[in-house]
């Protein structure tokens, strides 16, 4: 990688394992961890956190498709590697023999998985995905009578049964203990034994310790992110000694440096017209890059521990800074896009979005450092 660019991310693995030890001690012995690495581990690096969890006592991995898991394989990762959304037919023979199991979420999926066991002589690893009420993938409660026909008839190698809960990051809790009153019935029914069950996400796994189960699919948490400000509330009132790091920061730096005369505008539609002369920097990263259009005249990056506002609309590969309140300021100084600072929650509260998107959308081109 050159020594400079425009662009990069700087994953601290110091901080994702800090995050992973002090949500295993929250969890206890018996509720097993599986990051949730998908979207390029929310923007991440996938491999790089895959890697900087080489040897840490996780179940093993998740992701959203097939194709991430067969990336996984291809850069060496034995761990076990859970396919949780979609996998395309083609990939389903590759997924087998790779030993990755793999999400079942309708007939349709059970049968493909059947045709392709009897050719290939080799059983799938499966979790058959409940829907419980969050109406994404999986099957509906009138479907559980002919799916334990259909698995009593040819037994399958149900590694899991898991759900999705819709409402785990929000108050009331009526919803969401509703949907685990679902998801119980549902697997009563079934009467399978198998030997994972999980439907914990992040928000669930803290403020429903019985929704732990087995398995916990532990996404933004890893991370060092809230996924609502409401969790963050209530675990910050309940669980004061359990500390997050966020393990993120973006970086970039100062491609020009000059100071504009008054009644000047800035960047596209002049949204800014400056009062008086000031010194603006000029940032190579746009929305193209995933700094999101919506942050234009709100957000702020960090220079020197100060911040300095973005002025004017960002464009799809710049942006400008004010930079009248720093010291000296110099082209290829390296500035702070997110970090101490300026967090994912400020951003997407500037964007009007959750963390979840500002962190995965980062574009998967810009570099990744683990440090
Ligand atoms: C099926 C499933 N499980 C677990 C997660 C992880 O959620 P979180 O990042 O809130 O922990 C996700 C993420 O969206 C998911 O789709």
């Amino acid at each position: 990688m050159p020594k400079t660019v425009r662009t990069w991310v700087e994953i601290s693995e110091s901080a994702l394992r800090h995050n992973l030890r002090a949500t295993q001690a929250l969890f206890g012995a018996g509720t097993l961890i599986t990051p949730v690495i998908k979207a390029n581990a929310y923007g991440h690096g996938m491999l790089q956190v895959a890697h900087s969890l080489k040897n840490t006592p996780i179940w093993g991995l998740s992701v959203a498709y097939g194709s991430e898991a067969l990336t996984l394989r291809q850069a060496g990762i034995r761990r076990k590697i859970l396919v949780l959304s979609y996998w395309e037919p083609s990939e389903l023979r590759l997924l087998i023999e790779q030993d990755i199991d793999v999400v079942v979420y309708d007939f349709t999926t059970l049968n493909q998985i059947r045709r392709i066991e009897e050719r290939i002589a080799k059983q799938a690893m499966i979790h058959l995905k409940l829907d419980t009420g969050t109406s994404r993938i999986g099957f509906l409660p009138s479907d559980i009578t002919r799916l334990k026909q259909t698995l009593k008839h040819r037994a399958h190698n149900v590694r899991g049964i898991f759900s999705h809960l819709a409402n785990a990051e929000e108050y009331p809790t009526r919803r969401t203990i509703s949907q685990l009153a679902h998801f119980d019935l549902m697997v009563h029914r079934l009467a399978i034994k198998a030997p994972y069950v999980h439907l914990s996400c992040t928000a669930a796994s803290w403020r429903y310790p019985t929704s732990r189960r087995d398995l916990v699919r532990l996404g933004l948490g890893l991370y060092g992110l809230w996924p609502s400000a409401a969790i963050r509330t209530w675990s910050q009132q309940h669980r004061p000694k359990y500390q997050l790091r966020p393990v993120m920061e973006w970086k970039s730096m100062l491609a020009q440096v000059k100071t504009i005369p008054a009644g000047t505008g800035i960047g596209y539609g002049s949204t800014v017209r400056l009062k008086k002369a000031t010194t603006i920097g000029v940032v190579p990263v746009g929305y193209a890059d995933g700094y999101d259009r919506s942050l234009s005249n709100k957000a702020w990056v960090m220079i020197d521990g100060q911040p300095a506002p973005v002025l004017g609309r960002i464009c799809m590969n710049m942006f400008m800074i004010d930079l009248s309140r720093g010291r000296h300021p110099k082209v290829g100084q390296p500035i702070t896009l997110l970090g101490p600072g300026i967090s994912a929650h400020e951003l997407a509260e500037m964007a009007t979005t959750i963390s979840y998107e500002i962190v995965s959308r980062i574009s998967p081109d810009i570099p990744r450092r683990r440090l």
